[in-house]
């Protein structure tokens, strides 16, 4: 384990597991859809969420697009700033397309309340949401998800694409950063 890791949350193979349940539940979903002709767009919320949509992305038997898009809320501190900007936007067009935004982590849910309400104004047939994780946080806007991968606690979480000032991403399991290396 890394040394700045206090404790490991979800190992390599609960994350896989998990991923690979996901992909089971959107492949059941969507898989009618895109047989009628519909097209599924899966939208990776940069950078935190890059791993997770590769997975998630490969455990889907649907065939779909692959989008990206950078929004930024948070600086390289670890606190939310409710601030929210896209920094980088989808390449294509969502029009008349079933999105499915993959996040890394609901906090405050100010980051996807705003993505949510942008999408929606460029006519998709429809918006959901998969979180790989949920902090069990108070006041947390109320964001309706097709899936969440974990619920995890109130603490500072790295690894498996989350990071804190853009380290530990690359560790592939998810565990609690150490309160001394931010604080
Ligand atoms: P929210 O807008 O407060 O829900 O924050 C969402 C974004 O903040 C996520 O997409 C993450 O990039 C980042 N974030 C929130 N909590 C954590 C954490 O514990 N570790 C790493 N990033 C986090
Ligand atoms: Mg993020």
């Amino acid at each position: 384990m890394h040394k700045d890791i206090r404790e490991i949350l979800f190992t390599e193979d609960e994350i896989a597991e998990r991923v690979a349940q996901i992909g089971g539940e959107l492949t059941d979903k969507y898989s009618k859809l895109v047989a009628e002709g519909e097209s599924v767009v899966l939208v990776c919320v940069l950078r935190g969420a890059a791993i997770f949509m590769a997975d998630l992305a490969r455990a889907t038997e649907v065939p779909m697009e692959m989008d990206y898009m950078a929004v930024s809320s948070y600086g390289s501190g670890a606190k939310s700033s409710g601030v929210v900007r896209i920094v980088k936007d989808l390449t294509a067009s969502i029009e008349g397309k079933h999105v499915i935004v993959a996040e890394d982590i609901l906090d405050t849910g100010l980051t996807l309340q705003f993505l949510i309400e942008n999408l929606q104004t460029r006519n998709p047939a429809s918006v959901e949401v998969v979180s790989l994780l949920r902090k069990n946080v108070k006041g947390q806007a109320p964001i309706r998800c097709l899936q969440i991968g974990f619920e995890c606690p109130d603490e500072f979480i790295v690894g498996y694409g989350l990071d804190y000032a853009e380290r530990y991403r690359n560790l592939p399991y998810i565990g609690v950063l150490r309160p001394e290396v931010y604080r």
